[in-house]
């Protein structure tokens, strides 16, 4: 029989299972519902944006709350205390979304946009896209912080935002796939094959980008 790992928590037992069971419950639900509002600031953007210009810039929206077992591993992986007061100060993707979008341009409009809005306080920034990671991964990430209201405080949330174009996420969604299956041993030509794919790729979303200008200075 497969031996499974031991996780030891350092739980209080004199602490109330039922108390226990509420605070990690409203612990998730700070996540899903940062997720929740900045879903519907995205979706906010994109309807005004095609009021103005005719289009949509987002294609869709993903999103995801860290899973508990995830949410250990993460902590144990960095030697970090396994508490939720400790996964809430140093994780900063237990609440996260991607955004795909349209083209390039609209990657920078839509996490500009975002940026200037009062409740959101900027964390963290990388852009992935001016500097791809050595294996040809593009994309624009940020750690958000925003407030969310209870009905006797307010609690802020971080969130980390991904935007990325159809095409990035084609490349991000399958390299993650092929990685998993070869636990990242995949021979040198793999790894360029992958690079190479990627590069492609950017310049494909270059000329769409290119083609969509055009085609919007002739109407
Ligand atoms: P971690 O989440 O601890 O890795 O934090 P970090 O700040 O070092 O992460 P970073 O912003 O570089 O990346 C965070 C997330 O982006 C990852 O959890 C993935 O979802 C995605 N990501 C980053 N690099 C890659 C990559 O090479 N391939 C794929 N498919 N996804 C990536
Ligand atoms: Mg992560």
């Amino acid at each position: 029989m497969e031996s499974k790992e031991i996780i030891e928590l350092p739980l209080d037992v004199s602490v109330d299972i039922d108390e226990g069971i509420e605070k990690f419950q409203s612990f998730m639900m700070s996540y899903s519902s940062a997720i929740k509002e900045v879903r519907t600031k995205l979706e906010i953007l994109d309807k005004e944006f095609k009021v103005k210009r005719k289009r949509n810039p987002i294609e869709y929206i993903k999103s995801r709350v860290k899973e508990p077992r995830s949410i250990i591993g993460k902590l144990k992986r960095k030697g970090l205390e396994l508490t939720l007061e400790s996964a809430k100060k140093n994780l900063n993707d237990i609440a996260g979304i991607r955004v795909i979008c349209s083209f390039v341009s609209d990657i920078y409009e839509i996490a500009d946009m975002l940026k200037r809005q009062d409740d959101i306080t900027l964390i963290k920034e990388k852009d992935y896209i001016k500097n791809p990671k050595p294996n040809g991964y593009r994309s624009f990430h940020m750690v958000l912080e925003i407030p969310i209201f209870f009905s006797n405080h307010v609690e802020p949330v971080r969130i980390e935002v991904q935007i990325r174009t159809i095409a990035m996420d084609f490349w991000a969604s399958l390299e993650h796939k092929l990685y998993y299956k070869t636990a990242g041993k995949a021979p040198v030509h793999i790894k360029s094959d992958l690079k190479e794919c990627a590069d492609v790729i950017s310049k494909t979303d270059i000329k769409m980008q290119n083609i969509q200008q055009e085609l919007e200075r002739l109407n």
